[in-house]
Formats: structure tokens, sequence, C-alpha cells
């Protein structure tokens, strides 16, 4: 009933998603990193992405702000526009990994639900939920651009952590400590779990 097109069929490629894969010495997946605005998402993703670039793997970073000024910039932090954005993201991903890709992405996404629906989009394995895990005490001591103090004031309404939930992950495949953990430290847990997993060879 919520489709809207009609006269639209799935198309199978000549090049399979498991044919891409075995040109590249790497196995896609989606790393999807959660946690709470300044938790370090962003800035973790990006150091891991440069370091994957750096051992020569085919990546793609999407990120929270890039994606919100584009694909997703008719939408807002209402409850279902955060699901939708995440939806969209997840979809993204499904495709970027098809193509071969290891994908990065850093979104609060707050609810659990939304981040399962992006596991069971996925293929076994595909998808790699990674917890940065820092306190909202730790982020809003942090505050990178001044959002909490807003919030705490009033003038942001709906604020994850604040006045908007955010439901941490309980089976992160990789939870990183980003209360008193290096960034460079974290991003090199994360490669390390890629290569012991075998998503690098
Ligand atoms: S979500 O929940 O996954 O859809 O959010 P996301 O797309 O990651 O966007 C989070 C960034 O948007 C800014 N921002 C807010 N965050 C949370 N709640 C509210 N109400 C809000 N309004 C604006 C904020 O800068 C987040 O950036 P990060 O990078 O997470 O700090």
């Amino acid at each position: 009933a919520d489709q809207k097109a009609t006269n639209v069929h799935w198309h199978d490629h000549r090049v399979s998603s498991d044919d891409r894969k075995k040109l590249k010495g790497q196995k896609s997946c989606v790393l999807w990193f959660t946690g709470l605005s300044g938790s370090g998402k962003s800035t973790i993703a990006n150091t891991v992405d440069h370091k994957l670039a750096e051992m020569g793997k085919h990546t793609y970073l999407l990120d929270g702000d890039n994606i919100r000024m584009g694909l997703n910039k008719n939408l807002g932090f209402s409850a279902e526009d955060r699901t939708e954005n995440i939806r969209r993201i997840g979809e993204v991903s499904k495709l970027f990994s098809d193509a071969g890709l290891i994908t990065l992405t850093a979104f609060i996404s707050p609810y659990r639900e939304d981040r399962d629906a992006v596991r069971e989009l996925l293929t076994d394995g595909e998808f790699v939920e990674v917890y940065v895990d820092a306190s909202l005490e730790t982020c809003e001591a942090r505050d990178p651009k001044g959002l909490y103090k807003k919030a705490r004031a009033g003038e942001i309404k709906g604020f994850t952590g604040i006045d908007a939930p955010y439901e941490a992950p309980e089976k992160a495949e990789l939870v990183l400590d980003s209360n008193s953990k290096e960034i460079d430290d974290l991003a090199d847990e994360v490669i390390a779990f890629l290569e012991s997993k075998g998503y690098l060879s």
C-alpha cells in the first residue's frame, strides 16, 4: 500500500555485487557510527576513512552535515524525519556496498529500530554498528557547536540527549570509548577490527 510507483521492477545486474567485491582486496561493508552529538562520530569516521584510503581501499563517507544539506535537505529533527533520514542513508549505503565500497556513515541515528532496519536491509556481516560511546556529560562539556548550551536555554527544541531520546546500541559490533581515548587510537581499533574479521583482504 505504501508502494507509490507501479510497473517498477528490480533488475539483477550482469556484474553481481560478489563479482565487484572480488576485484578489490576488500569486502564491502557499512561502518555505521552512532552516538550523541559531540561524541566524535564524524571525526573518528573521517580518520578511519583516511587510514583506509592510505591502505589503498576504496571507501566513501556519508556524514551528517553533507547529507542534510543535499539529499535530505527537506528533513528536520522530528522523530519521523530522523527515521526517514536514516532510512534514506541506509538505502544509499546499500547501493555503495553493492558497488564494492567500504561505506562509513556518521549520524546520531538515535533510534534502535531505525538502525536495526538498516541492518536488515543489508546482507549478513555487511552492517558493522560502531557505538561511539561518550556520555552526555562528556559531550555537553565539549559542546563544539554550542548546541547543548542552546538546547539547555530552550533555544533548540528536541535536542538529542536533552529533550529527545538516544537509544544506545545493545549489540554493536564495536564499542569505542570516546570518553577518554584519543581519536587516532579509536580509529586504529576500527582498522584492527576490520582486519581481524577479514574485511580488508
Ligand atoms: S539524526 O538524529 O541521525 O537524524 O541526526 P543527524 O542527521 O546525524 O544530524 C545531527 C546533527 O544535526 C545538528 N542538530 C541536531 N542534533 C540533534 N538534535 C537536534 N534537535 C539537532 N538540531 C541540529 C547537530 O549539529 C548534529 O551534529 P553532530 O555531528 O551529531 O554533532
